[in-house]
């Protein structure tokens, strides 16, 4: 089998210290990247840097201090806007996907969804791209419905366009699906949505980290992601939007920073994106976000992306290869992202992590917080592995060798 690397992924492994760790005496082998990725050490030095040396508020303090916050603050901002084809404008830094979600079920839905309206899922979304509106349409009497799939995996379109006769107010749809890996089309879905008058909210947890995404170009009304699993600290993520949208919208969290003017009886509020972004907020991880934008862009997204379909390749060749495991999603690399969803025979998943993880491999078991998914998958839980950067072949080659020894135990 070809193993041709799209970058040098030793090197890229020397910047991540905690990949020299050992687990169980063996090397760490970090396959949930899909949960939450690794930080390089230019990161974690971003942060001891902000708190070390220029540790202060931002937005409001004239102070040396107050001032090197505010820039790094909003040069994080920028840079992050740029990196995902966004308006700098319309950049709401928020905690993460779940966050970005739930500030659209608020300050959006409370105001324009009402009784008797249709809001669009699909059945592979991740909890926070459901839960928002389920409980949105449970406050407006709307009704919540769901795409359903093909069986490789991918969205069922036909079913998607009959819901579009139905002129839903809200189509939320995954970039890319946590467990399965398909990558859905999108810009095609946000053009559809759009024709029938829908707002579109788009999950990008899964996508950013891994592929260029041009938000400009997908055409969402609303774009969400997590730093964390692009490398960057836990509790800072961003939802991207048109400025004019939020200008139309109601705020989310009040108090203070998000007000122009307050009087006894009324307040007015803040330019957006300041308006979404109440009290003191996230300062060292909007930069360390920054941080992570810098070198993933320093790698490209495009060499990323190879990297991980090359990857991808060669982890479903391998495990189809073990006679008893069944991977899901689209057979075609190209069509997914870098996550192997997969059961081996009756094999409880927790147990198959437990077993790998004693091999020093660290994979995902469970419902991915996708519930909806298993259900159709009819599986309580999977198996998963995920990619980023600095995985190899070689830790495809320790996951297979994790699973022929879970075989022996097994007598499979
Ligand atoms: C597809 C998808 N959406 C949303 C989320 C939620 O992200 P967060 O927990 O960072 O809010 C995740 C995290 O696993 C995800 O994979």
């Amino acid at each position: 089998m070809l193993k041709a690397e799209a970058f040098e992924v030793a090197k890229v492994r020397e910047d991540f210290p905690i990949l020299k760790r050992k687990v169980h005496g063996k090397r760490l082998v970090y396959l949930d990247n899909a949960a939450t990725t690794q930080k390089p050490q230019l990161v974690v030095d971003a942060l001891v840097d902000f708190y070390t040396r220029y540790n202060s508020n931002v937005h409001r303090s004239v102070h040396t201090l107050g001032e090197e916050a505010t820039a790094a603050y909003e040069a994080a901002r920028s840079k992050t806007a740029k990196f995902v084809g966004a308006d700098p404008k319309g950049l709401v830094f928020v905690r993460g996907t779940t966050e970005a979600t739930n500030l659209v079920r608020f300050a959006w839905g409370e105001k324009n969804v009402k009784k008797g309206d249709v809001l669009v899922a699909t059945l592979m979304e991740h909890h926070s791209n459901i839960v928002p509106w389920q409980l949105l349409a449970r406050s407006k009497g709307a009704t919540l419905k769901y795409v359903g799939l093909n069986p490789d995996g991918t969205l069922d379109m036909g079913q998607l366009e009959d819901l579009l006769r139905e002129a839903p107010r809200l189509v939320a749809v995954a970039h890319c699906s946590n467990v399965l890996g398909t990558i859905n089309e999108v810009s095609a879905i946000c053009a559809m949505a759009k024709k029938v008058g829908a707002t579109t909210v788009v999950d990008g947890a899964q996508s950013v980290p891994h592929m260029p995404v041009d938000i400009g170009a997908v055409g969402a009304d609303f774009y969400a992601f997590s730093g964390h699993k692009m490398l960057a600290p836990t509790g800072v993520g961003a939802l991207a939007a048109r400025k004019e949208l939020l200008e139309e919208m109601d705020p989310f969290q009040s108090g203070g920073e998000m007000i122009k003017e307050v009087f006894e009886d009324h307040s007015t509020w803040n330019d957006v994106p300041y308006k979404f972004e109440a009290g003191t907020v996230n300062i060292a991880d909007a930069i360390g976000l920054g941080t992570a934008v810098d070198y993933l862009s320093s790698i490209g997204m495009e060499r990323v992306r190879k990297h991980e379909v090359a990857l991808l390749d060669y982890a479903l060749r391998a495990l189809s290869e073990v006679k008893g495991v069944k991977i899901y999603g689209p057979p075609d690399p190209a069509r997914r992202g870098g996550v192997v969803s997969f059961n081996y025979a009756d094999v409880h998943p927790h147990d198959l992590a437990t077993i790998l993880d004693e091999e020093g491999v660290a994979i995902r078991s469970g419902h991915h917080c996708a519930q909806l998914l298993m259900r159709w998958l009819d599986v309580p839980a999977t198996a998963r592995a995920s990619f980023h950067v600095y995985n190899s072949y070689d830790d495809v080659d320790a996951l297979t060798a994790g699973l022929h020894k879970a075989g022996k135990l097994f007598r499979l």
